[in-house]
């Protein structure tokens, strides 16, 4: 991961010195209109310029990019064209629209070493974030480098000496930063990231940015009885991890709690999952690597919250070591599971990890997770599902939409409960039945959560990975979802208690 260097301008923008000049288009009822902050660029272009662009094509949609000639009507070059969309209904352009756009302009500005962006007129956070986020690429494993993400953007705005400016540009440039931070833990491929490698990394990422580290190893593991984490990893040859890591904040603080799903490879164990798509499941620790991504960033941003991410790590493989259906966990804290399908392993090791995190009392608890396949059934590709304490689930899911995540809330259907009871052990890790499994899972892990803790469940099955084309600023392979959600809820937290 590379950050595109980020400088705020103030000259007009047909000053500008760059090669290519981003400008936006909005979609309106007679074709494509020029966003705000490209005035003087409509007279440069002696007032043809939507008329050039309507003849090239441009509809101001979503995902569109249009190219033009500048042939010295202004300083740049080439005039980039991206299209955001429609205005909502009150005349605005949402700030997602913004940071889709840009992600489109940093993907298309691939090769150029220096460009200008005006859609940071809009919204000068969402264009940093999408710039950020869309110039994300993950080249390690080519031996062939393709063409450099755009090295140097100016950002037109108003007030670039402002301290307003300023800080938007530090603080939008650290949460694009950590949402890169988590696709590179999920772009490195599961042969390369074993428990043990994947505890390495989080502990170099936290003690680079402050943050008290605790790794528990295997033997940690056995001597403290957990169980879920364990069990799940018993198959495979690399043994399982927890990390812990704290970011203190100041005296009195209030105390969070992040917890995130760190399968590093998922084969379902002996209850084996088919060979078609089977390789996706490299993002099986998409929930830790956000959480891990986003407490370095509550450092990095000095949140005033006291947060401890507790990240359980293992491999879940089929061999002649592994747990089996029928097994009996003794979970820590002392409860027992019995296993009736292996495959549905994250829930085991988050019980442990949530259980852990509960003893120190937090407030709140917030666990994401690539949970269960029936998170995309419910919702799809795009949308994750939260779930979890009421009043505090409808608060994590509106912050999820306000980032462009877009988490929907879920509830947790009491009669659904039920079907967990075990005739042998205390809980069984499934239901015999296939309707409403990411409430189910949302109803197991509620089990282990304890005392008076605030809780939300961000299941991300889908939303993690994208298995297809770019988007907006989504790179295929490792999302980062949900980091900008967390990152959220916990600066909601540090504001509003
Ligand atoms: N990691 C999977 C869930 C998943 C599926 C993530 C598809 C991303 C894409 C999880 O461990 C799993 O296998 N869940 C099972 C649970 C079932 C056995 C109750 C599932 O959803 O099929
Ligand atoms: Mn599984
Ligand atoms: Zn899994």
């Amino acid at each position: 991961m590379t950050t595109p260097k980020l400088t705020l301008a103030d000259s007009a923008a047909t000053k500008l010195a760059a090669e290519t000049l981003v400008i936006g288009t909005v979609e309106g009822s007679d074709g494509p209109e020029l966003a705000q902050g490209t005035n003087e660029l409509a007279a440069a272009f002696d007032g043809n310029l939507t008329e050039t662009l309507s003849l090239l094509g441009a509809k101001g949609k979503a995902e569109e990019v249009v190219r033009v000639p500048a042939s010295g009507s202004i300083r740049a070059n080439v005039l980039l064209a991206v299209g955001l969309g429609k205005r909502d209904a009150d005349g605005e352009i949402p700030a997602e629209s913004v940071r889709r756009a840009a992600g489109v302009a940093a993907r298309s500005l691939n090769g150029v070493s220096h460009a200008a962006n005006t859609l940071s007129a809009l919204d000068l956070s969402a264009t940093v974030q999408g710039t950020v986020m869309g110039a994300y690429s993950y080249t390690r494993y080519k031996s062939q480098a393709g063409e450099d993400p755009v090295a140097k953007v100016d950002l037109l705005v108003p007030d670039a000496k402002s301290d307003g400016a300023k800080s938007a540009l530090k603080g939008a440039t650290a949460i694009g930063e950590a949402v890169n931070t988590a696709r590179d833990l999920i772009n490195t491929p599961p042969n390369d990231l074993p428990p043990a490698a994947m505890a390495e990394r989080a502990a170099e990422l936290g003690r680079a940015a402050g943050l008290e580290v605790e790794t528990l190893d295997e033997d940690e593991l056995r001597k403290h009885g957990y169980g879920g984490i364990l069990g799940v990893g018993a198959g495979s040859s690399r043994p399982p991890r927890l990390v812990r890591l704290r970011h203190k904040g100041p005296k009195g603080a209030r105390k969070v709690a992040l917890v995130g799903k760190g399968v590093t490879f998922d084969t379902g164990g002996i209850s084996l999952k088919p060979a078609s798509g089977m390789e996706e499941m490299t993002s099986d620790m998409s929930g830790a690597a956000a959480v891990i991504a986003t407490v370095v960033l509550a450092a990095k941003l000095n949140y005033p919250l006291d947060i401890t991410a507790t990240v359980p790590m293992a491999e879940n493989m089929p061999s002649g070591t592994a747990y089996r259906p029928g097994d009996v966990l003794r979970m820590y804290g002392g409860r027992t599971v019995e296993v009736l399908n292996t495959d549905a392993e994250g829930r085991l090791i988050l019980a442990d990890a949530i259980t852990r995190a509960c003893e120190d009392e937090p407030e709140y608890l917030i666990e994401a997770s690539t949970l269960t396949g029936a998170q995309l059934v419910a919702l799809g590709k795009r949308t994750p599902g939260v779930m979890g304490s009421e009043q505090f689930r409808d608060r994590v899911a509106a912050l999820s939409r306000a980032t462009g995540e877009g988490g929907w809330a879920m509830p947790l259907p009491e009669e659904l409960r039920g079907d967990l009871d075990s005739k042998l052990a205390d809980l069984t890790n499934v239901t015999g039945q296939r309707w409403g499994g990411m409430l189910v899972a949302g109803h197991f892990l509620s089990e282990f959560v304890t005392g008076q803790t605030a809780w939300a469940h961000i299941d991300v099955a889908g939303p993690a990975y994208n298995s297809n084309s770019p988007w907006g600023y989504t790179p295929k392979g490792g999302t980062g979802v949900p980091v900008r959600t967390m990152a959220a809820a916990l600066a909601d937290i540090a504001e509003n208690g």
